[in-house]
C-alpha cells in the first residue's frame, strides 16, 4: 500500500510517500521544507510567521512528493497526517489540507501523533523495533521515556517538568553565538571542548569526568535528571545556571572557553538522559530502546545510550538521521500501524497543541 503523509508541527513542512509491502517500509520519497532561514532572523520559531510559510509550501511539496515518488493521487492508498501535539497554527495547516485530499478524493486518512511519529522513525530501519519496547523521545519540545506496548499504545514514564532538551540546546546555543536550530552547531562544538579537556580524539567523552576541565568547579552545572525515584527531568536548572555563567563572566569581562563550555553542559544534559534511560531498562529488564526526535541525531547521545543499551543486553534503534529530525516518512510508518488498528480519522478531525499520550 502507498501511504501519503504530512508533518507540520513546528518549522518544518514535510510530505512524504512510505509504500509497505512483505511486511516491510520503502521511503518512495521525503520532501522536508525547512523555514530554518526564516526563524533563524528572531534566533527562534515565530508561530505565526510558520503558519503562512506552511501555507505556502504544502501544496508545492504534496506534487514534489508525489513526483519523486512516480506515483498520481489515484496510487494512494492512505493518507496520514500529524493531528498534535504542536503549535496549532502550524498543526491546522497540514490538517485541513491532508483532510480536504482525502475527503475530496474517496481516501482513507488517520491522524498521527507527532511523537509516536518520531518513534516510528525506527520503523524506516532494516531492523525494527516490536512493541514492548521503551521509548525515548528527545526533540526541541520533549524529553521523555514511554512504554510502548503496541504500536499505537503508548504510557508516559519519565517527562521533563519544564523544558525540553532540545529547546535548551538551543537557548544556551544562541548565547553562544550558534545559529539557530544550535543542535548540530552545539555537538560539533562540545566535541571540540571534549578533546581539549582529554586530548584524546577518540575516548573524549568516556575521559572527560576525570580531566581537569571536569573538576573546575566554576564551571559546575546541575542535572537536569531528578533523584525522587522518578523518570523525570528538569532542564530550567541547568539552563538557568548556564546563562548565571555565562553572565558572570561577561561582567567581569573575563573570557568564556565556548568549546570548553559546550563540553561541560552537552555531558550534564547528556548523562542525565543515559541515566533515565538506565534506570528505565533496568526497570523493565530485557526491554529494547529506540530513541527518537532531533536531539536523537546528537553524537554524544547515540554513542552514550549505545553503551547503555549494551550493558542492559537489549538492542538499541537509532534512527538515520536525516530521519531524527521532522519529516513525514516517520509519519506514514506511524500512521499505517495507527491504520492496522482499525483508527480512521474523518472530515472532522482538527489539530490539537497538547499531547496525547499521558
Ligand atoms: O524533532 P525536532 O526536529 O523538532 C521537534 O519536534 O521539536 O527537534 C528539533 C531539535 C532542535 O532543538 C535542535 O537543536 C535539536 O533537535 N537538534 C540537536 C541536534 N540536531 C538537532 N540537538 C543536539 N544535537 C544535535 N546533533
Ligand atoms: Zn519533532
Amino acid at each position: 500500500m502507498n501511504i501519503l503523509a504530512f508533518e507540520s508541527s513546528c518549522d518544518e513542512t514535510a510530505a512524504a510517500v512510505v509504500q509497505r509491502e512483505n511486511e516491510r517500509f520503502s521511503v518512495l520519497s521525503n520532501v522536508v521544507a525547512s523555514q530554518i532561514d526564516i526563524h533563524k532572523l528572531y534566533g527562534g520559531v515565530v508561530p505565526e510567521i510558520a503558519g503562512r510559510a506552511h501555507i505556502e509550501a504544502v501544496s508545492r511539496i504534496t506534487y514534489e512528493a508525489l513526483e519523486a515518488a512516480k506515483i498520481t493521487l489515484s496510487d494512494v492508498d492512505l493518507i496520514a497526517v500529524t493531528a498534535q501535539p504542536g503549535l496549532i497554527g502550524a498543526l491546522l495547516v497540514a490538517v485541513n489540507f491532508a483532510k480536504s485530499l482525502a475527503v475530496a478524493n474517496g481516501i482513507p486518512f488517520v491522524a498521527v501523533d507527532h511523537i509516536k511519529g518520531h518513534i516510528a522513525a525506527s520503523y524506516l530501519l532494516a531492523q525494527t523495533p516490536k512493541p514492548p519496547f521503551l521509548g525515548l523521545a528527545a526533540s526541541g519540545g520533549h524529553t521523555a521515556l514511554y512504554r510502548v506496548s503496541t504500536f499505537t499504545d503508548y504510557a508516559v514514564i519519565g517527562t521533563t517538568r519544564d523544558d525540553a532538551i532540545g529547546e535548551s540546546f538551543d537557548k544556551i546555543g544562541r548565547l553562544l553565538g550558534i545559529p539557530y536550530p544550535a543542535g548540530a552547531g552545539f555537538d560539533a562544538l562540545a566535541e571540540e571542548g571534549f578533546i581539549q579537556a582529554t586530548g584524546d580524539k577518540e575516548n573524549f567523552y568516556r575521559l572527560y569526568k576525570k580531566s581537569a576541565a571536569y573538576k573546575d568547579s566554576e564551571m559546575r552545572l546541575p542535572s537536569p535528571a531528578l533523584k525522587d525515584g522518578s523518570f523525570d527531568f528538569s532542564f530550567s536548572g541547568l539552563k538557568t545556571a548556564a546563562i548565571n555563567y555565562l553572565h558572570r563572566k561577561e561582567e567581569k569581562k573575563e573570557e568564556i572557553d565556548r568549546a570548553l563550555f559546550a563540553a561541560r553542559y552537552t555531558y550534564e544534559a547528556v548523562e542525565a538522559v543515559a541515566m533515565q534511560a538506565d534506570a528505565a531498562l533496568s526497570a523493565n529488564p530485557g526491554t529494547a530502546l529506540a530513541v527518537a526526535g532531533g536531539v536523537a541525531a546528537n553524537s554524544h547521545l547515540r554513542r552514550r545510550l549505545a553503551e547503555i543499551a549494551n550493558k542492559h543486553g537489549v538492542t538499541l534503534y537509532v534512527p538515520e538521521i536525516r530521519y531524527c529530525g521532522d519529516n513525514a516518512a516517520m509519519i506514514a510508518a506511524q500512521g499505517y500501524y495507527e491504520y492496522a488498528a482499525g483508527n480512521r480519522a474523518d472530515a472532522a478531525l482538527n489539530a490539537s497543541a497538547i499531547d496525547s499520550i499521558n
